[in-house]
């Protein structure tokens, strides 16, 4: 496939996860800061003509967005046929509302940047709560690449008698896909947000975990404080060890370390955002992602 595969700083590995499988070649960009602070970019790679898939993971996306933006404009500058972006993780997705008065709706915001900065975007279960899907607020062909069908298989590997088990209302999506496919019972929590880490989760169904291994799945653990109450639930009705595992390793601050204090015997997390807790891979499922938007 003649397409070329550029690394903004920081995704490299995950470039070159999807390099290899496209058979694609690795371009070269190159990013520094100057003396002021103020961005410099350079793309060493021949681009003119050719597709060009620009890999950025958007965690902690403040120093990402400009190199993102710039190193976008520049293979179009330079003849680029086409630039892609692929995000693995897909930030600003749960500001989906005017929560209170005043605050802007960043998901709709940064949508407009990248939309008039790359024709297309693969990305890996944004968080689609308020938003159906990720054409309400991109104007650019996108595809969702989705961790469940990786996420049943280590589950269905690793857990004996598996009870899923979805913090929240959104949760349902990735659980009820898991415990679909490895045919295992699910249940649904209720969570109520006031603050970044206050946070109440309600739990009134959990006998039935009795006999098994109950596995909380979510799409994103930023504080892990959704899955902490939810630990804490478990924990007051002696259940078996919970594993928890989430599409992306956000973990701000202690969070992985505090959700082992809290009672999960493992964490575990797909490759969307480079962790310790990485085990479960993605790469296949975004590469198909990807060929479907150069076909
Ligand atoms: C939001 O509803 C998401 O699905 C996650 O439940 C949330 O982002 C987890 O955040 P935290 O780890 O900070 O509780």
């Amino acid at each position: 496939m003649s397409c070329v595969v550029l690394s903004v700083p920081g995704s490299e590995a995950s470039a070159e996860r999807l390099r290899s499988r496209l058979d694609a070649e690795a371009g070269q960009a190159f990013v520094r800061h100057f003396p002021d602070g103020e961005i410099y970019v350079r793309i060493d790679s021949p681009v003119s003509g050719r597709d060009v898939v620009l890999v950025c993971g958007l965690d902690r996306p403040a120093d990402k967005i400009l190199p993102l933006l710039f190193l976008a404009a520049t293979a179009k500058d330079l003849g680029a046929r086409r630039v892609g972006l692929v995000a693995p993780y897909l930030s600003f997705m749960r500001q989906d509302s005017r929560f209170h008065p005043g605050e802007g709706i960043t998901s709709t915001y940064f949508a407009g940047l990248v939309s008039g900065a790359v024709d297309w975007l693969v990305t890996v279960d944004p968080h689609l709560h308020r938003w159906a899907s990720l054409d309400a607020i991109y104007k650019i062909p996108t595809e969702t690449v989705h961790a469940a069908p990786a996420i049943a298989t280590w589950v269905g590997e690793h857990v004996p008698s598996p009870v899923l088990i979805g913090p929240d209302a959104e949760s349902e999506q990735w659980v009820a896909a898991v415990a679909g496919r490895i045919d295992a019972p699910y249940m649904v929590l209720e969570k109520t947000r006031r603050g970044d880490r206050d946070v109440s989760v309600t739990a009134p169904d959990l006998d039935r975990c009795n006999g098994h291994t109950p596995v909380l799945v979510d799409d994103i653990i930023s504080t892990g404080r959704t899955m902490i109450e939810t630990l804490v639930h478990l924990r007051d009705r002696g259940t078996r060890e919970p594993i928890c595992v989430a599409v992306h390793a956000v973990f701000s601050d202690r969070a992985h370390d505090e959700l082992l204090a809290a009672g999960a015997a493992r964490v575990v997390t797909c490759n969307t955002i480079e962790h310790p807790s990485n085990r479960i891979c993605v790469a296949d499922a975004v590469a198909v992602g990807v060929r479907a938007r150069l076909s």
